[in-house]
């Protein structure tokens, strides 16, 4: 039997959106989303992120699932597959297995900190609108070194658990039935934000664009946030596009998900804002933002207590379809290059993160003092990845599928085989892949780089 006919695929159309949606939708819309808005003056930033969205994340989304499921192989091979022979493009699956790898390393803390809360938020010590209260139990929490460690390694502990279940009965049955409950949860904190006192402060910071806020520094971490949210940039939708059907929609399956994805990205801004202004909390706060504020909002409704046990639940849900895909990345690199067992692929990686993650724990504590470039090691992996090795594989995907890979290819894997009739659509990805996207993110990159 050959590889491919071995891989296991998702199972159905539905399986294929929920997944990719699981990937997409994570701590990024609820963490990253809110606190970097907040952090960098409101309407002007979503604005930029909405563009970087739609210019770059999008072509480059739908370039890697065309990849990935032309090869249905990992992404180093995926790309030395289709690559004219002799050129180097594997090394765009290495970029991204080291960015996996930087990701996983800071990702698996949050995600860490959403697990503790549903243990904070079941004990019923974070439930209050008083800042002082919740910004002292975040404090708390990522300032003990042993606590931070612990946490982090039991999600990598759990996350490993479930790849080891296999690709389609782990991540689809989990990311296909949850998601709809979040998408509830979060229209339900919208409703309890916008009836707050200074509800219109906060929609007005997220909605009324100021743009002397603005800089290349800025539209670089907008850009940065446009590739994390997506999960592109780094094999990772390469990765689950060689588990698409062939069949399977592709620009149209990516639309709805951006579509879903920016879906619950606003309903969590909606969420928080109003909250921050209504509670005197500061919408700069960083990463603190989301777990100081939403405990306030549950703090004002009746069953707040319950109902934020179920939303942090919800939102460690959402990380876990999101680690799912990460932790792919390397487990399929190392089990189809290296041939080992998908177990032994899984522990590998688990292991390896659980060291380099602890760097990342432990940046709040023990190596608070421990800094490059001004950051700490949880800021600099987080910066790296997203403003480095996620840009820089956007702009190496878009070139080859756009150039090296060759125009009809493009064309014809992407409207499978010429039974979807987009060849208008083609075009259009194929311009922008070819000249606007990689134009586009290196400049933001060079000017954004240098403003730092
Ligand atoms: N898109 C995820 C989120 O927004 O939480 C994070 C992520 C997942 C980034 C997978 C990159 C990736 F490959």
């Amino acid at each position: 039997m050959n590889q491919q006919a071995k891989r296991a695929g998702f199972s159905s159309g539905f399986g294929v959106l929920a997944a990719t949606l699981g990937s997409a939708v994570g701590l990024g819309n609820i963490w990253k989303f809110p606190y970097m808005t907040g952090a960098n003056g409101g309407a002007g930033f979503l604005l930029i992120y909405l563009l970087a969205t739609l210019l770059v994340g999008l072509p480059v989304m739908i370039a890697e699932i065309t990849l990935g499921r032309r090869a249905k192989v990992n992404p180093i091979s995926t790309m030395a597959q289709l690559a004219p022979k002799g050129r180097p493009w594997w090394l765009v699956g290495v970029i991204g297995l080291v960015a996996a790898f930087l990701i996983v390393a800071f990702y698996s803390e949050v995600v860490g900190w959403v697990f503790a809360y549903i243990v904070k938020a079941i004990d019923g010590s974070i439930l209050s609108s008083d800042k002082r209260v919740t910004q002292a139990a975040f404090a708390s929490l990522i300032g003990n070194p042993l606590q931070a460690l612990l946490w982090q390694w039991g999600v990598l502990l759990f996350i490993g658990g479930i790849l080891m279940l296999g690709v389609t009965k782990g991540i689809e049955a989990i990311a296909k039935k949850l998601m709809p409950l979040l998408f509830l949860l979060l229209l339900l904190l919208c409703a309890v934000s916008l009836s707050l006192d200074k509800a219109s402060e906060g929609l007005a910071f997220l909605f009324r664009p100021d743009f002397s806020k603005l800089s290349a520094a800025v539209v670089l971490t907008a850009m940065g946030l446009a590739f994390f949210k997506l999960s592109v940039g780094m094999g990772t939708m390469m990765t689950y596009g060689s588990y698409f059907r062939d069949d399977q929609d592709i620009p149209l399956t990516t639309l709805r998900v951006m579509a879903a994805d920016l879906g619950v990205s606003m309903l969590a801004g909606i969420a928080i804002f109003p909250a921050v202004f209504t509670f005197g909390f500061a919408p700069s706060a960083g990463p603190s933002l989301v777990f100081i504020t939403i405990p306030a909002v549950f703090s004002q409704i009746p069953m707040g207590q319950a109902l934020m046990v179920v939303f942090f639940i919800l939102a460690a849900v959402a990380a876990t379809g999101a680690m799912l895909s990460l932790m792919e990345v390397p487990v399929v690199i190392f089990h189809e290059r290296l041939g080992w067992s998908r177990r032994k692929a899984t522990l590998v990686t688990m292991l390896s993160l659980a060291a380099l993650g602890s760097v990342c724990a432990l940046s709040n504590s023990t190596l608070a003092g421990f800094k490059l470039f001004d950051l700490n090691m949880f800021e600099l992996f987080d910066f790296v990845s997203s403003n480095i090795f996620l840009p820089v594989g956007g702009i190496a995907i878009a070139l080859f599928a756009g150039w090296a890979w060759g125009k009809d290819n493009f064309r014809q894997a992407v409207s499978n085989q010429g039974r979807l009739q987009n060849a208008a659509l083609a075009n259009v990805l194929l311009f922008l892949l070819r000249y606007v996207t990689p134009a586009l993110i290196l400049l933001v990159m060079l000017k954004g780089l240098n403003a730092f």
